[in-house]
């Protein structure tokens, strides 16, 4: 528990209440930021060393302690526990005990509060990337179902009723379409945390002559922050991060979804192996879309950590204050979650396997209703909107009749209008109204083709 004696204790003459320490003690989750933490401990050390602020040979001596401590970290014979404040000061009084009153001067020119946003822009420089692979990897499953199903003819949907034919093909590429510009997101994200606060101090800057260069080159950041009290009090990077990871939550919901309604007993378009589906305990026949279910049910926890974070931080006068502690669970949590649900999508979808005749089937009927427009506007020159109602007419006549659109016959047809002639049977096949498709960025099977070789090309 600390006393007078921990590392901040110096004006205090009574120990914190044991209540009050568990309360603000933030080990449990910040623990997860050692390797950062050793990282960033290590280049100020050999930064204080190389300017002359502490010797050589006492820089030598606290890298050396910081890794020592980074291998009992890694072996499980160093391990936080709860009489910790935080991973900082856990680190840096471990390093005492080590090494002995020297490790003191580690903590020379800074402050805890460049120290932990050091840390958390070190971690992101790593977890982004991954996040940016996983998205990555989903996109590359998607075309390799797009390819794998290059033929496959599916109703496209709008207001969740049957609408036009499409290509299943088409369909997937709109999910790629989403996730690359997730990626880009994640790497617009990156470059705004590409930044070293390290040096700062606790806001105001240091009357040490340190080199904020010299530890943003050797902790490979791009450049350093300019302002020091916004390089203590920013968190915009985290609000960011949580703001790609909860579109791309989104972004796999809605695949999800479909993956849910498409495999139920009522579409039929999927199948889900046994691999990512789970069965009722007390309904036998049940193949549960559970994992699909997960990835939707897990969105709430990313908006939430976005939500979190953005609140966090509107009230916080400048620069830093305790609150802002409170960063780390959406943090950890939007990343880890994001990561996870990535990859089982990547697995959901591999394990798919689509089921072609259902889908064509349900692609064909009374969703032809926009080509009997179509073939009036184009061969018989009748006005668009005119087009429109007949063919609403023949439809409804189809219902009624409990009849499909190509199993009218012509006289049936010619009923609504006489301009119909034997051809209009050619403009019922779903295929030949993909052909038809001309604008750019539509259905048409060889712009589809020419989108997965340009999509194969940008994510190999
Ligand atoms: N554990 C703290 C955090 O994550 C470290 C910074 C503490 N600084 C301070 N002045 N109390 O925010």
């Amino acid at each position: 528990m600390p006393t007078p004696t921990t590392l901040w204790g110096g004006r205090f003459q009574e120990a914190i209440s044991e209540i009050a320490h568990l309360f603000s003690s933030s080990i449990a989750l910040d623990g997860k930021l050692w390797r950062e933490d050793i990282r960033g401990s290590i280049a100020h050390a050999r930064m204080l060393g190389e300017v002359g602020i502490i010797t050589k040979e006492e820089a030598n001596a606290i890298i050396a302690g910081l890794e020592d401590i980074a291998n009992e970290i890694e072996a499980g014979t160093f391990r936080f526990d709860d009489s910790m404040e935080d991973v900082h000061l856990a680190i840096e009084q471990r390093l005492t005990e080590k090494i002995g009153a020297v490790g003191g001067k580690l903590h020379t020119g800074r402050s805890r509060n460049d120290q932990v946003a050091t840390d958390e822009r070190l971690y992101l420089k790593h977890a982004i990337p991954e996040l940016a692979d996983k998205t990555s990897e989903v996109i590359r499953v998607l075309l390799d179902k797009a390819e794998e199903y290059i033929d496959a003819i599916m109703p496209g949907y709008t207001h969740l009723q049957r609408a036009q034919p499409v290509l299943l093909s088409h369909h997937l590429l709109a999910y790629v379409e989403m996730l690359a510009r997730d990626r880009e997101r994640l790497g617009d994200v990156l470059h705004r945390v590409d930044y070293s606060p390290l040096g700062a101090a606790a806001f105001a800057g240091t009357s040490y002559p340190i080199d904020r260069a010299m530890t943003a080159r050797e902790l490979g950041f791009a450049s350093v922050l300019e302002n020091s009290i916004d390089a203590v009090s920013d968190r915009d990077y985290l609000i960011e991060l949580a703001s790609a990871c909860a579109i791309i939550m989104m972004h796999l919901s809605r695949m999800a979804e479909e993956l849910v309604v498409w495999s139920t007993r009522e579409f039929g378009f999927v199948t889900m192996s046994d691999a990512v589906t789970t069965g009722s305990s007390i309904m036998p026949q049940k193949k549960n879309p559970d994992m699909a279910e997960l990835i939707r049910g897990k969105v709430g926890r990313v908006y939430g950590a976005l939500i979190n974070l953005l609140t966090l931080m509107k009230g916080l006068p400048l620069a830093y204050n305790r609150d802002m502690q409170e960063d780390k669970q959406p943090m950890f949590d939007a990343i880890e979650t994001t990561r996870d649900s990535l990859e089982m999508m990547a697995l959901i979808l591999r394990e798919t396997t689509f089921n072609i005749e259902r889908m064509r089937s349900a692609a064909s009927g009374a969703l032809m209703a926009t080509e009997i427009a179509d073939y009036l506007v184009r061969e018989k020159k009748v006005p668009f909107r005119e087009a429109h109602h007949i063919s609403g007419r023949i439809v409804t006549f189809a219902e009624q009749q409990g009849k499909n659109l190509d199993k009218l016959t012509l006289n049936e047809y010619r009923n609504f209008s006489e301009r119909f002639d034997s051809d209009i049977f050619e403009y019922l096949d779903p295929r030949r109204s993909l052909i038809e498709k001309k604008s750019a960025g539509s259905t048409h099977p060889t712009m589809v083709k020419e989108a997965i070789t340009g999509w194969r090309r940008r994510i190999p």
